[in-house]
């Protein structure tokens, strides 16, 4: 069987990037085949490098409007036979023209349980932030298919973890980054296997062998 073609986008250090690779090290089921920014100075991009794999930087100021930077990410992906692309980190939009190439092929990872503390303006720390404000007993981190609506679409897993009183923003964040580390691989790893199957706005995942 051939292997799944990954692509990820990511914006900034890459470290759900880097657990992917890790744990897709002699994989038979999945390879990560391009890795793409919209930042020029993001860390994943070295990860991604010193693997060997092909890169793309794909800054908003390099092109002459955003549909045709985003048409460049589409033609990246493509050229490289990409069949789901990851989204780990990537705090642009995807647009209308990406989705509409990729139906239920596109996958994000958000650092909250959604609905909780997602769409507009909930990206990198304010997620954390408006937790901890909150008061929040629990968190958690998502990993969804990318539908139009920021972190709306449907759901394929979803854990939970207890916030301690003495937790700070920087200790919420660190727990969840951890388990991040651990549910995108396990996510990709179900699709590559045929376990995920879109059912309206649910997800059926099969998560045993039988
Ligand atoms: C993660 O928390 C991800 O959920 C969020 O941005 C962070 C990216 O971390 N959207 P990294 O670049 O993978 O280290």
């Amino acid at each position: 069987m051939e292997r799944l073609k990954i692509g990820v986008l990511l914006s900034g250090g890459g470290t759900n990037l880097q657990a992917i690779l890790d744990s897709m090290e002699e994989s038979s089921l999945a390879e990560v085949v391009f890795v793409g920014s919209d930042k020029g100075e993001a860390y994943g991009l070295v990860r991604g490098r010193e693997r060997g794999i092909p890169t793309g930087v794909f800054e908003k100021a390099d092109f002459a409007s955003l549909k045709e930077r985003d048409f460049e990410i589409l033609k990246a992906l493509k050229a490289h036979n990409v069949d789901l692309v990851v989204l780990a980190g990537y705090l642009a939009r995807i647009p209308k023209v990406i989705i509409e190439a990729y139906p239920n092929k596109i996958i994000n990872i958000h650092p909250s349980l959604l609905p909780c503390f997602g769409g507009k303006g909930y990206y990198g720390d304010k997620v954390h932030q408006g937790v901890f404000e909150r008061g929040m007993k629990v968190t958690g981190a998502t990993v969804h298919f990318v539908s139009e609506e920021t972190d709306g679409g449907p759901i394929i897993l979803q854990e939970s973890l207890t916030i301690d009183f003495d937790d700070e923003i920087p200790d919420i964040q660190e727990k969840v980054l951890k388990l991040e580390h651990r549910l995108l691989p396990k996510a990709i790893e179900l699709i590559a296997k045929g376990r995920v199957t879109v059912i309206g706005t649910r997800v059926r995942v099969e998560h045993n062998e039988n």
